[in-house]
């Protein structure tokens, strides 16, 4: 398949901070209706190649990044890439839930608002409702829109987040342990989003959690030292891995 086939791309990227490499030339391929998940110990990179999917290490100053990313086969980190653009189309969700101290409504609607993808106040309406529908929260906050969004749970503070990142009609969602703050049945709520989401977008899914990864991907991605040890059918990775490292990993001997 040509690399504009899928729907993202890496080539040989590798991540420094400072002098210290973090990722190790990774190359690997996303592509729509699937969520990937990255696996792997701590320290291993997952956050750190995941964040270069949407240049959220421009962020970091001492981070600096090699290789080759494309999304729709457009290097995104061509000097006349969009950055605010890109993180639109390749949204993010974060560990620890993070709403705006804003209204429920406003957090969703902030970003159609400054993307100008809601001409008039109806429109907005309508995107801020099928955002939160989507995102399954819309049934617990309809009536209550203008509370502040820090006023609702974690796991409703998640959805809300999710539904923020939905709202702005991005083609892929990533996600950093969307759920490892959460309770059982906020993280299940979670899990079963995931699922109705992926027809939609690209998900990559960050998680320490195997059965979760088990559960929520159709690809896995075993991260070691800063390398990409293997990539294959979730299934595959979980029952039959090729590499040593990645049976070791998947059966407890570390991490
Ligand atoms: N902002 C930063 N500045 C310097 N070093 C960093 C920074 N962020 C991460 N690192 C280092 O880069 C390496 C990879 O970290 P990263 O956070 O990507 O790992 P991770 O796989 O996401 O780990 P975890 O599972 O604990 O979240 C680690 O050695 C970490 O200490
Ligand atoms: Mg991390």
């Amino acid at each position: 398949m040509t690399q504009a086939a899928h729907k993202m791309t890496a080539r040989d990227v590798s991540v420094f901070y400072g002098d210290k490499q973090a990722v190790k030339n990774v190359s690997i391929d996303i592509d729509m209706d699937h969520v990937t998940a990255f696996i792997g110990p701590s320290g291993c990179g997952k956050s750190t190649f995941l964040r270069t999917l949407n240049r959220m290490n421009d962020t970091i100053s001492s981070a600096r990044v090699e290789g080759a990313i494309t999304l729709d086969g457009e290097n995104i980190y061509s000097s006349d890439m969009d950055v605010v653009q890109l993180r639109a189309r390749v949204g993010m969700v974060f560990q620890k839930p993070n709403p705006f101290p804003k209204s429920i409504f406003e957090n969703v609607a902030y970003g159609p608002r400054i993307h100008g993808l809601a001409p008039s106040k109806a429109d907005l309406d309508l995107i801020v409702e099928r955002s939160l529908k989507r995102a399954g929260l819309w049934e617990e906050v309809k009536d209550r829109l203008t509370d502040s969004g820090t006023a609702l749970s974690g796991g409703q503070q998640q959805r809300l987040c999710i539904a923020r990142a939905i709202a702005v009609d991005p083609e892929v969602i990533l996600m950093d342990e969307p759920a490892s703050a959460l309770d059982p049945i906020a993280t299940a709520k979670i899990e079963e989003l995931i699922h109705e989401l992926r027809g939609r977008y690209a998900i990559v899914i960050v998680t320490h959690n195997m059965q979760q990864a088990a559960r929520v991907s159709q690809r896995t991605a075993f991260f070691h030292l800063g390398q990409l040890v293997e990539y294959g059918e979730t299934d595959q990775i979980f029952t039959a891995p090729r590499q040593e490292r990645t049976k070791d990993y998947i059966t407890g001997r570390y991490g």
